[in-house]
């Protein structure tokens, strides 16, 4: 029977059902409120940025061009031995003249007095090396290296240090039969030459990439890896006839886990101990089962030379 006070606990119980679910209604409509305010926040957070009022980065805006290093080949100079690189022949004079014929005429005319065509408007105007006066950095042998090498580019001779230094040489070598009194090159000089650009030992310049090329080829690679494996695991699981998979699939509690593992450390492939070394170190990480303690001397053979053609 129901009565008066259970009515009463009943009429209790509503009141508290009602006040509950209002605010049950109450907290929903704050966490509404929030998503909204944080999504407003958040646009505006873009129009901050669009005004430039906080950093780009920020926002995860990274539209904006960065400066980058170009991307450039690594490249060695053959070490010189100057004394000998400096002893005219003709065949190094030829060099020079083709050289010369190539890079210099269009300023210093076809036969070095300084009227090519490019040169007609340019002052000071391109040199004369038939005539012995005037010279900037001078016509001794290290002067003439020094131009080659740094340029005077203030006067608008360029540098031509992408030449070899063996090309550089052989230049100053053909310009110095356009005339008969350049002076003659001493060996003081050329110690100086060759401290001043290490041409006896040769210069390396390791190769350099740009950051983001980097990323790039990075993420690159990792997919490829990421393809590799999988593709492994396809093999390994398709595989229903051969003992290395059979027995791979015993041993193992989780094949994509234990094919990363193989993946990570590429010198388990070298030979068995190397691999059952790896194998047995931690074997639970690498997804190595109970079942790897009881594969018999024959097994692993058979286990190691399947995965390594799979590798
Ligand atoms: C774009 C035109 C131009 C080209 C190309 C050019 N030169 Fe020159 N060169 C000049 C000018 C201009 C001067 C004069 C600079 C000065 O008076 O200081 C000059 C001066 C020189 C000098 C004398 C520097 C001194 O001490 O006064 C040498 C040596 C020289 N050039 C060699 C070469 C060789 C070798 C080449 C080719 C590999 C070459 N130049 C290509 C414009 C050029």
């Amino acid at each position: 029977m129901i009565g008066q006070n259970d009515n009463i606990n009943l009429e209790v119980n509503d009141k508290k059902k009602i006040i509950l679910g209002f605010y049950g209604l109450f907290y929903v409509a704050i966490i509404i409120i929030i998503v909204i305010a944080g999504y407003s926040y958040l646009g505006k957070l873009e129009g901050f940025a669009r005004n430039n009022l906080i950093p780009a980065s920020l926002t995860g805006d990274t539209t904006k061009p960065v400066t980058d290093l170009p991307v450039v080949k690594g490249s060695t100079t053959p070490p010189i031995d100057l004394n000998s690189a400096v002893v005219v022949s003709a065949e190094k004079t030829d060099a020079g003249k083709k050289l010369f014929e190539t890079n210099c005429v269009s300023c210093h005319g076809s036969e070095g007095k300084g009227d090519g065509p490019a040169g007609k408007t340019m002052n000071p105007p391109p040199r004369n090396f038939t005539d012995p006066k005037g010279w900037t950095n001078g016509q001794e042998f290290s002067k003439m290296y020094k131009t080659l090498q740094e340029g005077i580019t203030s006067r608008g001779m360029a540098s031509y240090s992408n030449l070899l230094p063996e090309e550089r040489i052989n230049l100053i070598l053909y310009i110095r039969t356009l005339r008969k009194d350049f002076p003659a090159i001493d060996k003081n000089e050329l110690a100086e030459v060759d401290k001043a650009y290490s041409l006896s030992k040769g210069l390396k310049l390791p190769s350099q990439i740009p950051t983001r090329t980097a990323t790039e080829l990075m993420l690159e690679e990792k997919k490829q890896q990421e393809t590799k494996i999988d593709n492994i695991v396809n093999a390994v699981n398709s595989d229903k006839t051969t003992k290395g998979a059979e027995i791979f699939k015993r041993v193992s509690k989780d094949i994509k886990r234990s094919v990363n593992a193989l993946a990570s450390y590429p010198k388990w492939n070298e030979n068995e101990t190397a691999f059952v070394k790896f194998v047995s170190l931690n074997p639970e990480s690498k997804g190595f089962g109970p079942a790897m303690s009881s594969v018999t001397s024959e097994e692993l053979n058979v286990l190691f030379l399947y995965l390594k053609g799979l590798f």
